[in-house]
């Protein structure tokens, strides 16, 4: 029998166990460059099997909130290869997640103070945040503009670049590409956020075509076996909303099949909410089961509300691997704790957006 604590091959990805570090964003990096507690927080958390960072953004206009960290910059590749250098000290993987907010942005945020950029000029319902004298605050974002379709080769190929970086010069293992929650390329798969009539909106095929444009780029930069992606079939995080998300993302994981990734991440139901959604039903064992279908070979990584026995059921069901987020913020040995059954610390919900080593690295490991 499979158990949580078993090594796993993801693709190139040689992990130590199938308990994985979901992505968690926590605005503590001043200029989108991540500080020197950041290196000591991957480093606590290296036991996981793999860590995936919080969201980082592949550019200026991909940024979102205040204080994210970024991969367009030598001081911020830099500052993420301390990282990457700490966790493989403390023999862990860790791989970054490559975002895009697309409208989930603020002007205060965007170059030259431009609109945030979306598939259609469509403003989200949906707050961000940006920090004032140290504090968060709840915005609502700004009303975006829609892309022009000659913009979109270029954000495929700041995809591709963002990806080469992180494995080439920030030392990552891998990368995840953020298809998830609502951000710009979840935006152009939903009908809620894409009403283009061009070859990126409309048919299933035409509003999954950035995402896969995106992939496939990111693939050949990174390595395809050093790829995973991320989706979130219902989750109304962000204002995210599809008409009938089965046949779109049957569609998706078929199409990501043959391309030899590493893993496809998948958050089931409402992000940090329900896991089923009375309105939104989704067959998720039908998603995986399409994606094998179609040669999928990567690892079927599951996340949202885990707990051991769920995990170890997802486990014996045909999942590979599970992504634990929020017991990850106040359990940097959550491994350990795992295995022996141990109680878990509480998480504090003030410290998760902004501030310092409080909330951040100073919740204690077992003895
Ligand atoms: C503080 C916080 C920050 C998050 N940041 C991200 C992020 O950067 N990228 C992402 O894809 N999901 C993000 N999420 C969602 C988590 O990765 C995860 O899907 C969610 O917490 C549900 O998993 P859990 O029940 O194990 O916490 C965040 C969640 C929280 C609580």
């Amino acid at each position: 029998m499979t158990t949580l604590f078993d090594p796993l091959k993801a693709g190139d990805l040689e992990l130590a166990n199938r308990i994985v570090m979901a992505p968690l964003t926590r605005n503590r990096s001043p200029n989108a460059i991540p500080p020197d507690i950041a290196v000591t927080y991957y480093a606590q958390r290296a036991t996981a099997g793999l860590l995936i960072t919080e969201a980082t953004a592949i550019s200026h206009q991909g940024q979102g909130y205040s204080d994210v960290p970024g991969l367009y910059g030598t001081e911020q590749l830099d500052a993420w290869k301390r990282v990457t250098d700490a966790v493989h000290e403390a023999g862990g993987k860790i791989a970054v997640q490559l975002w895009h907010v697309g409208r989930i942005s603020h002007v205060d945020l965007q170059p030259e103070g431009g609109a945030p950029v979306a598939p259609s000029a469509i403003p989200a319902k949906a707050k961000t945040v940006l920090i004032k004298n140290g504090k968060a605050e709840y915005v609502d974002t700004s009303p975006p503009r829609a892309l022009d379709a000659s913009e979109l080769p270029g954000i495929v190929h700041t995809f591709a670049a963002a990806a080469r970086n992180a494995v080439e010069t920030a030392g990552f293992n891998g990368v995840e590409i953020h298809g998830a929650n609502g951000y710009l390329l979840d935006q152009f798969l939903k009908s809620g956020s894409n009403r283009r009539t061009d070859d990126y909106g409309g048919s299933i095929e035409n509003r999954a075509r950035l995402l896969l444009e995106v992939t496939r780029a990111v693939a050949e930069a990174a390595g395809p076996g050093r790829t995973g992606i991320r989706l979130s079939p219902v989750t109304p995080a962000n204002d995210a909303q599809d008409d009938d998300p089965q046949p779109l993302f049957d569609y998706v994981v078929r199409e990501l099949g043959p391309l030899g990734l590493a893993y496809v991440h998948v958050i089931e139901g409402a992000t940090g909410g329900p896991r089923e959604i009375k309105d939104r039903p989704f067959d998720y064992e039908a998603l995986r089961a399409a994606y094998r279908a179609a040669g999928g070979k990567g690892a079927w990584m599951v996340n949202n509300g885990y707990d051991r026995p769920l995990a170890e059921q997802a486990l014996q069901e045909g999942d590979d691997l599970v992504a634990f987020g929020r017991p990850f913020i106040s359990n940097p040995d959550l491994v350990r704790r795992l295995r022996e059954g141990a109680e878990l610390n509480q998480w504090d919900k003030d410290t998760f957006y902004g501030g310092g080593a409080e909330g951040y690295i100073d919740y204690p490991a077992l003895a």
